[in-house]
Order: structure tokens, then C-alpha cells, then sequence
């Protein structure tokens, strides 16, 4: 008798736990960020360190963040840690792009300027001779204005360009009647301060993204992420996926790429460097040259902020300023009981969202980065490139990353985005302006998801929408 209600007891237990399983569904929880998430909303919910982090580390985190928030000066200036800004620049601050550590935003009226948008640019590859080129390098500058626009500049040197957008709308029926409107952005680039552009340019409109959780995608071991690649669709899903790859600075190395929209960076140091000198204007040991092209002369002699030729930005600051974008933490997921939350989890697998946004990954044991080791997380990436169709595509290559290419963006902490930003913003170049316009702007390869989605009930898309809103 007595083993028998244990037994039965334990019966129960189980069939419990496979019920709680299968409601939650495998690799779906609570703490998208593992054990650095936070219970965190309202408008700072992106802006807290690793739950995990150690109070002394929090020092460092504060620091990293001041680099990250204070606006650079120009060059010679009494505030010698931070000067050096241009000559050609963007905006003087990374929080300037990424407020409040989320995305950027488009620019609302015609005379507000772009600023949390950048324009990058480069000659369209057309021999075998240039391909090659592009693999190794990345892209093919533009001879005079470079890979990026910088719209402004300091006082005696010409910005480059002046950002406009204009946009072309769409309209897209759902099964059930409703009707979406959809817009894109066309560019057009005014007041070019270093003459015509000429033929053969191709754009690439980029819009900030969010930088929560950082760290732990960088400490994905790369042959995890290659596990899931497969470029030649052999599974016969419709969802090839490949990984990026580009050059790593410090290791002189090709390496997987994980950062950027198309992943062109490899490293969250790399990628900051990348931005303080193409950006900001700030050179490194990464990139020690001025982002000035032979053909800007004024640029090239203007009075810079190192000292017998050291970076704008010392090494120290910049591994503090990477400290801080690794450990920028992930909110916790909210209303995860709720009916509607757990039916739409069902939808997001069922339209196969989850064979590109990837609930799952896994990080190793590291050393000396104590918040991303041994972590079992939920970022909805699989951090690999995808056809997106022609709809979406920049048509610029961006080493092996074709121009209908990009890196399947991280979900997390997405519900949160009206809560952080007061607007939404969503892909690339920031043309959807909620979770659906993203969603039915995806093609190619996620072409089966978005017919899924036209297809679906209203009750079906309602409850997918719900489930968006608890990441
Ligand atoms: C002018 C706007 C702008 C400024 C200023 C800016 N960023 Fe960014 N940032 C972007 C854009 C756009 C991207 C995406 C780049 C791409 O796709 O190549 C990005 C990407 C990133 C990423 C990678 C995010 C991801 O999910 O892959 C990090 C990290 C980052 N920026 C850090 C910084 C730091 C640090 C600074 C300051 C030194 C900075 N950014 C300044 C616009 C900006
Ligand atoms: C084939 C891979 C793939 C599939 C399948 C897929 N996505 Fe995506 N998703 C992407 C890529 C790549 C992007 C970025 C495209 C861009 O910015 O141009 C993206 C972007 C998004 C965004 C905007 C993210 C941001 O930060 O701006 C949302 C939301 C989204 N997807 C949701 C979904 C949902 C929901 C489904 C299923 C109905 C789905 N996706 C299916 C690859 C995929």
C-alpha cells in the first residue's frame, strides 16, 4: 500500500512535469538571458547589468557606460579622454544611436536629421576579380566617400551628405479581411560635399539596433552556430542558413561573423571600434587610420585627439566600453502563464519562426567572464544569414553575406520596445512599424512563416502578436 501511493505519487509528479514541459515548450523560459536576466520594464529596461554580476564588476559596467553615453569633444580640448570627435562623424555618443541602449528610430519629418540611421555604401562587385575582393575584405569602399556616410563634420571640413528619405507604400490582405499597410524607405543623399557619387554604388540604410545581451551571444561557441547552418537545405525545410565570414583584427584571421545586420563583425570589441571610428570618428589600436579617404584632404589634416600618433581611445577604455555591451542584460519575459502568451508559442513553431529564431543556445565555461559562463539561454537567433527575398534586400554584399542576405535578429526583450523607445521600429532600415509589418515583410526563405501568418485566423495572429509581446 505505502509503496504503491508513493508510486502513484510520483506517477503524478512526473506526468506534472510533462504537462509543465510541453506548456512552457522545450527551450522556451522565463529568463531569456539565463541567470543574467532581469526583471526590468518602463523606459530603463535595457539599460541594467548582468543580474549575475558582481557588485565590484558593476564598478567597471558604470564606467563603460559613461564612455558609451557622454558625447566626444573636438579636438584639442581640456577633456583629453574624450576628444577627437570627426573630423567626419555621424553623432558625438553611442547612446545617440542606441537610446537608452535599445534601436534607433527614422527620421519623422523631412527636416529632422537621421541621426540613429547610418548609410553604408561601396562599389557594386562586378568581375570575379572584385568578388574576391569583397570575400576578403568585406566590401569595396567607395574611392572618395568611403563605406559609410558621415552627414556631419567639424568646423573647416565639408560633411559628406545630407540623409532624405522618401517612402513607397504597399498594401498586403490577410485571410480574414484585414488589410496591412506597408512602407519602405527610398534614400536619397543631398548636398554631397566631395562631388557626384557616379555609377556602379550600391546603399545599405541601417538602423541602430538594441544591445541587450551581447555578451552571451559573442560566447556562443562558433561550432554551435555552424551546427545549424545549412546551406545547401539538405533537411529540405526551405531554410538553408549560412554563417558569415569575416575578418578578425586582432587574430588576422577569418573568423564567423556575428554582429551588425549582416554580421560583418566579429567580436563585440571589434564592432566597437568599428563604431567609434566610422561613427564617431575616434580611432583605435583596432582601427588606428582616421575614417577620412585619400580624396578628403581637409579630413586628412584636421587636428586630431591622440599624442605621438596613440589612439583617440585607449585600450583601456575601449575593454570597458566592451565590458559594458557584453553585460547589458536581457529583460525577463512577462505574462508567461497567460492562455493567449502559451497558444501564440504554439503559432511561432508551427509557422516555423523557431527554425530561424532559435530559442535556444548555450554557452561554455569562460574564463575571467564570470555573468556569460555556463549559460542556458533564449535569444531567438541562430545567428546565421538568410535569404529575406527581394523585398528586403540592400543588394550590397558584405563578405560571403549576399544583397538579399541578413543575420536572423535576436528576439528577446523585443515586447518591451514601445516601453524603451516609445516608438517601433522593426528590420534593418526600421520600415515596420509594428511586430506584424515585420513579420509579413519576411520572404524568401521565411516565405512559408509570412504565408502562414496572411493565412492564419485573427484569433491565430492575435495570439502569435501576444506571444512577440512576452519576449
Ligand atoms: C550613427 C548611429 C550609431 C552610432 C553613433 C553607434 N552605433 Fe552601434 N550600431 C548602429 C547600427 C546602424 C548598427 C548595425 C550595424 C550594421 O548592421 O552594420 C550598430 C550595431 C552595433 C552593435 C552590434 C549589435 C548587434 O546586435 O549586432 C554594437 C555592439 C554597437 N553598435 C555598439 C556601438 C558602440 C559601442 C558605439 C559607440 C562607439 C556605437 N555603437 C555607436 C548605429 C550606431
Ligand atoms: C528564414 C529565417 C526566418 C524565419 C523562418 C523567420 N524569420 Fe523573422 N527575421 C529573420 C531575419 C533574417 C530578420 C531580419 C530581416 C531584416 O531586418 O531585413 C527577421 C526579423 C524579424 C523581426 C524583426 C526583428 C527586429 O529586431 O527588427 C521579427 C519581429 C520577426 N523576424 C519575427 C518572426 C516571426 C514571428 C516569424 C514566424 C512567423 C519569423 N520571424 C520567421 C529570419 C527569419
Amino acid at each position: 500500500m505505502k509503496w504503491i501511493r508513493t508510486h502513484t505519487n510520483r506517477t503524478l509528479l512526473l506526468a506534472c512535469l510533462i504537462g509543465l514541459t510541453a506548456n512552457l515548450g522545450l527551450g522556451y523560459g522565463v529568463n531569456s538571458g539565463g541567470d543574467t536576466s532581469v526583471a526590468k520594464t518602463g523606459n530603463d529596461a535595457f539599460s541594467l547589468p548582468s543580474a549575475n554580476m558582481s557588485f565590484t564588476r558593476r564598478l567597471d559596467f558604470n564606467v563603460g557606460n559613461s564612455f558609451f553615453r557622454n558625447p566626444w569633444v573636438i579636438a584639442p580640448s581640456t577633456t583629453k579622454a574624450r576628444d577627437g570627435l570627426g573630423a567626419l562623424f555621424n553623432t558625438n555618443g553611442c547612446q545617440n544611436c542606441h537610446i537608452r541602449d535599445g534601436r534607433g528610430h527614422l527620421p519623422q519629418t523631412d527636416d529632422d536629421n537621421a541621426v540613429s540611421l547610418l548609410v553604408r555604401l561601396s562599389l557594386k562587385p562586378s568581375d570575379e576579380k572584385m568578388r574576391a575582393q569583397v570575400r576578403r575584405l568585406g566590401v569595396i569602399p567607395h574611392p572618395v566617400y568611403g563605406d559609410q556616410i558621415q552627414d556631419f563634420s567639424i568646423p573647416g571640413v565639408k560633411a559628406e551628405a545630407q540623409i532624405r528619405l522618401r517612402y513607397e507604400t504597399s498594401q498586403i490582405s490577410l485571410a480574414d479581411g484585414t488589410t496591412v499597410t506597408l512602407q519602405k524607405p527610398l534614400l536619397t543623399l543631398e548636398d554631397l560635399g566631395y562631388g557626384p557619387l557616379g555609377e556602379g554604388v550600391v546603399y545599405s540604410l541601417r538602423l541602430a539596433p538594441p544591445v541587450i545581451g551581447l555578451g552571451l551571444l559573442e560566447a556562443v561557441p562558433a561550432q554551435q552556430i555552424k551546427q545549424h547552418a545549412d546551406p545547401e537545405d539538405a533537411n529540405g525545410d526551405g531554410i538553408s542558413g549560412r554563417w558569415n565570414r569575416v575578418w578578425d583584427v586582432e587574430r588576422q584571421a577569418m573568423v564567423l561573423g556575428r554582429f551588425g545586420w549582416k554580421a560583418e563583425q566579429p567580436t563585440l570589441k571589434q564592432q566597437n571600434a568599428a563604431a567609434f571610428v566610422g561613427d564617431i570618428g575616434i580611432t583605435s589600436s583596432l582601427f588606428n587610420r582616421e575614417n577620412c579617404t585619400q580624396a578628403q584632404s581637409e579630413c586628412q589634416q584636421a587636428v586630431t585627439g591622440s599624442e605621438d600618433g596613440a589612439p583617440e581611445i585607449s585600450d583601456k577604455l575601449l575593454n570597458l566600453v566592451t565590458f559594458y555591451t557584453r553585460n547589458l542584460a536581457v529583460p525577463k519575459r512577462r505574462n508567461l502563464e497567460d492562455q493567449q502568451v502559451q497558444q501564440g508559442q504554439g503559432v511561432f513553431q508551427q509557422a516555423g519562426c523557431a527554425g530561424c529564431h532559435l530559442p535556444q543556445l548555450t554557452t561554455p565555461k569562460l574564463a575571467g567572464q564570470p555573468e556569460q559562463s555556463e549559460q542556458t539561454f533564449h535569444p531567438y537567433t541562430d545567428m546565421l544569414l538568410h535569404d529575406m527575398g527581394p523585398g528586403l534586400a540592400d543588394n550590397r554584399e558584405a563578405y560571403d553575406a549576399s544583397g538579399t542576405e541578413w543575420r536572423t535578429p535576436p528576439l528577446w526583450g523585443i515586447g518591451l520596445t514601445e516601453d524603451v523607445s516609445g516608438h517601433q521600429h522593426y528590420l534593418h532600415d526600421g520600415r515596420a512599424r509594428s511586430l506584424l509589418e515585420a513579420v509579413l515583410w519576411h520572404d524568401g526563405e521565411a516565405r512559408a512563416s509570412r504565408d502562414y501568418v496572411v493565412a492564419a485566423s485573427r484569433d491565430e495572429r492575435d495570439a502569435l502578436l501576444a506571444f512577440l509581446r512576452s519576449l
